[in-house]
């Protein structure tokens, strides 16, 4: 099937999502919509985050999108229930990767980074509770991460200062495995991989989400059978030049849309 698979995040952290997707299917299509001046969902409500996934969903179809990637754990979390009872194309969705954590920990204890919207949605609650029977899971919002990320800043003294004061208490609790619980989150992967010792095993959902992306495209018969290589189309309602450089792909068509 020809039409492009849809992928929207509050900003450009689900160009992480987008990334892998593109390693594993590399002939499909892709509009990636980035509601970057919405940015960050993880500190709204329940309602604004559902009323927000509703627009971009719709504007995805809009665009003849033959199935949605919600690359933002927060959206998840919030709406993806409503968005698969109310549209009828498969929904992915991103759910923090706790259930691999759980099975790779020798210490027990795994730390979770995430916003305040994730760590409080009961989806998120039940995973954790169906996948780390018996293993401590130390929570940590990571308020102010998305920020810096929308505006560039994925190396800088503020990120890393903030990074360090939200993994002390984490590895003072003798963690051995960090969930990046939110899809601006691998962006930092660099800078964890500065901070955090050797042994420290550091896990986000990306491949599992393009692998599970092409399971559901097999199951629907929706993958597109062409050889050409993808076309990749990105919207902002920001400044582009962020995510410009974080999709760093010069035959990507990348705009600003006033959605
Ligand atoms: C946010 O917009 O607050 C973060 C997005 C996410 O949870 O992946």
């Amino acid at each position: 099937m020809q039409g492009p698979i849809g992928i929207f995040d509050s900003g450009v952290g689900g160009t992480s999502i987008w990334k892998e997707i593109k390693k594993m299917l590399p002939h499909e299509d892709t509009i990636y919509l980035a509601d970057s001046a919405n940015a960050p969902y993880g500190e709204k409500s329940k309602e604004e985050i559902l009323a927000l996934s509703i627009k971009n969903t719709e504007f995805l179809i809009q665009q003849n999108c033959k199935m949605i990637v919600v690359a933002c754990n927060t959206a998840t979390t919030n709406a993806i229930d409503y968005l698969r009872a109310n549209y009828g194309i498969p929904f992915i969705g991103i759910e923090p990767a706790i259930k691999p954590a759980a099975l790779h920990t020798k210490t027990k204890k795994v730390g979770i980074l995430a916003t305040k919207g994730t760590l409080s949605s009961s989806l998120f609650h039940n995973t954790s509770k169906l996948f780390a029977e018996g293993i401590t899971v130390i929570e940590q919002e990571g308020k102010g991460l998305v920020e810096l990320i929308e505006t560039g800043q994925i190396n800088s003294v503020v990120t890393r200062g903030l990074l360090l004061s939200f993994l002390r208490p984490m590895l003072e609790q003798d963690i051995d495995c960090l969930v990046l619980g939110c899809t601006h989150y691998p962006y930092l992967i660099p800078l964890l991989k500065d901070i955090l010792p050797e042994h420290i095993t550091i896990i986000d959902s990306g491949e599992a989400v393009a692998r599970q992306t092409k399971a559901i495209l097999e199951k629907n018969g929706l993958l597109n059978p062409s050889d050409h290589e993808g076309q990749h189309v990105f919207y902002s309602n920001q400044e582009i030049e962020v995510l410009k450089n974080l999709v760093d792909d010069s035959n990507a068509q990348i705009s600003y849309l006033d959605f």
